[in-house]
């Protein structure tokens, strides 16, 4: 099931199901690894969140934010069921969030640049965050009329998203198609 409201804002509820038929996640975090520090920036419920701290495993750790207290109580929840004890997750603004400096092995962003206010400052907080030998995955919409998924017009093409990731301090390492309906950026900060 997709739920979104208009602009994609907040209203937020995708199924497991309906994900996996659009892309396979574990394709996405292919490159994380056990011991790994991987951080999951408008992480919803955390459907990456969870998936990433099985494959971090009690050695790595997992790093979640979201405004949406709901989604983050959700998420505790399940990790809870799950016995998940490696996820840190809080309530907040992507703008105003930096776990700690230097630290990220893998920052995500699924399905979810276009919908900060201030990408841009949320992006600096990655440049601030990951490893000199980190990288960051944009998972994002293409922007194409489909049936479902946010307005088109909200949507950064693959040129946009790479351009913001350029000028936070990132060079673009691969930009692939994932499924009929996303793209995946890996981008690695540029040595200064
Ligand atoms: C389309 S959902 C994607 C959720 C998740 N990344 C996933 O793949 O399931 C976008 C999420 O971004 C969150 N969000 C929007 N603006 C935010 C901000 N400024 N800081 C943190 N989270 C934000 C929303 O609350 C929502 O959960």
């Amino acid at each position: 099931m997709w739920v979104c409201s208009l602009a994609c804002h907040g209203s937020f509820n995708l199924d497991e199901e309906t994900r996996r038929s659009w892309y396979n996640p574990e394709a996405v975090l292919q490159d994380l690894h056990a011991g790994m520090v991987f951080m999951d920036i408008g992480c919803g419920d955390g459907f990456f969140s969870i998936l990433a701290a099985k494959k971090v495993g009690q050695s790595g750790k997992v790093y979640a934010v979201d405004v949406d207290t709901q989604a983050i109580e959700k998420l505790i929840r399940e990790a809870k069921a799950q016995g998940l004890t490696n996820i840190t997750a809080k309530v907040a603004a992507a703008e105003e969030t930096v776990f700690c400096k230097a630290c990220a092995d893998c920052i995500l962003y699924s399905m979810v640049l276009h919908d900060f206010g201030d990408p841009a400052k949320v992006l600096k907080n990655a440049r601030d965050m990951v490893k000199p030998s980190g990288v960051l995955v944009d998972l994002d919409w293409k922007k194409e009329g489909m049936p479902f998924g946010p307005n088109e017009k909200i949507r950064f093409s693959e040129a946009e998203a790479s351009g913001l990731l350029q000028g936070a301090g990132f060079q673009i390492d691969s930009i692939k198609d994932a499924g009929a309906y996303h793209y995946v950026i890996i981008a690695k900060p540029t040595v200064p």
